[in-house]
């Protein structure tokens, strides 16, 4: 069988962090093991309308913004095809005809929906069409015969809602969908990085996030507001690790070499951990050593970024051709779907045929 990866991000601001982590990561992995046919990845613009409806300059704006987080972070356009979400039609076709196979009450028992409906204040006056966003994720996933999507694991319950479509169509139109498999990152903190006050997601509209082009200056100063141990006030105290976003973030992104070039008096983590819980390690010398990691990380993001910026035409042509090769096969798909639903009146010699028939022998 084929393997097509697929995945997208909402173009609503920066890329911080959180998706690094959670999921650019494993893109670029992937990308670079080279063990697949065809991968994609999305600029999800119409899905972000979807709470931003009132707000179209935002998602505008933010289209390039995101192309450029992912060439600047290591996404090879020559490898992965990155297209626009809303010039690709067939995706919006395709989620009319799926929303015949869900049902409302399953769309509101969705987790993250009905998170996300809770932070944006929703309440009662859900937009249909944002309750109806997972039966649209569900759509690009197909469009492409994705078998490979790598999330974060709050874009499980999108993946779940795509299989449950994929069985209801091809049981009532015959074998036509594929079904998805999420890859999740291996580390329990990197499928949901928390943010810089120790809440539960990086999140820029929890403003508690680091982007992927923050100054040297910048990062220093956050990673130093960090959330830590409440109860670790004076250096000899003993202080926690667990819930503590210092040690997620080295969990997350730390590895042996940077003891060496930043805090040579440790060899690793399990060591850095053990001193902190005994007491006698300051929040000043984790927090100085994360912003050195973070540096280390960010600088030639940024720097490809800044690059980037000044070459706007080439990420046009690059989001230009990766949007055509997405057409193409997202076309495809369309176009057989609609056919195993009885949609193909011109194309298909035998509508006519059929309807002579039935008609003339009346
Ligand atoms: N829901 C994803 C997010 O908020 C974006 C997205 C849209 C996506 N379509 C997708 C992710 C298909 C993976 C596969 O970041």
């Amino acid at each position: 069988m084929e393997k097509i990866i697929l995945t997208g991000d909402r173009p609503t601001g920066k890329l911080h962090l959180g998706h690094l982590a959670g999921s650019l990561k494993n893109r670029i992995r992937l990308q670079n093991e080279a063990n697949y046919d065809e991968m994609y990845l999305m600029i999800a613009d119409a899905q972000a309308l979807t709470d931003n409806f009132s707000n179209p300059k935002k998602v505008r704006d933010n289209v390039m913004e995101v192309a450029m987080f992912y060439l600047a972070s290591g996404i090879d356009p020559r490898k992965t095809n990155i297209f626009i979400q809303s010039e690709v039609s067939a995706l919006t076709e395709l989620t009319f005809y799926y929303m015949n196979l869900v049902t409302v009450s399953r769309l509101h028992r969705n987790p993250t929906v009905k998170s996300e409906i809770k932070l944006r204040g929703f309440d009662e006056s859900i937009p249909a069409g944002f309750l109806n966003y997972p039966v649209s994720q569900a759509a690009d996933i197909t469009a492409f015969k994705t078998t490979l999507v790598p999330v974060g694991d709050d874009q499980l319950p999108m993946i779940e809602q795509t299989r449950e479509i994929v069985h209801s169509f091809n049981r009532i139109y015959g074998e036509t969908l594929v079904e998805p498999k999420e890859i999740l990152p291996e580390s329990s903190y990197a499928k949901r990085l928390p943010g810089l006050d120790g809440k539960s997601k990086m999140s820029k509209s929890l403003d508690n996030c680091i982007f992927l082009d923050d100054s040297d200056e910048e990062i220093k100063r956050k990673v130093m507001s960090m959330y830590t141990d409440p109860n670790h006030i004076r250096v000899e105290d003993p202080g926690q690790v667990k819930d503590n976003a210092v040690f997620i973030y080295l969990d997350v992104f730390c590895e042996d070499e940077h003891f060496k070039k930043y805090l040579p008096e440790y060899h690793n983590l399990a060591e850095l951990k053990a001193h902190y819980e005994k007491g006698g390690l300051g929040d000043v010398t984790i927090k100085k050593f994360l912003a050195n990691i973070l540096i280390e990380l960010i600088t030639p993001i940024r720097d490809k970024k800044q690059e980037l910026e000044s070459n706007i035409e080439y990420v046009y042509e690059v989001l230009k051709e990766g949007t055509e090769k997405a057409n193409q096969r997202a076309n495809q798909t369309l176009r057989e779907v609609k056919e195993k639903m009885g949609l193909d009146y011109f194309t298909n010699a035998k509508f006519l045929e059929e309807m002579q028939e039935k008609f003339q022998n009346k």
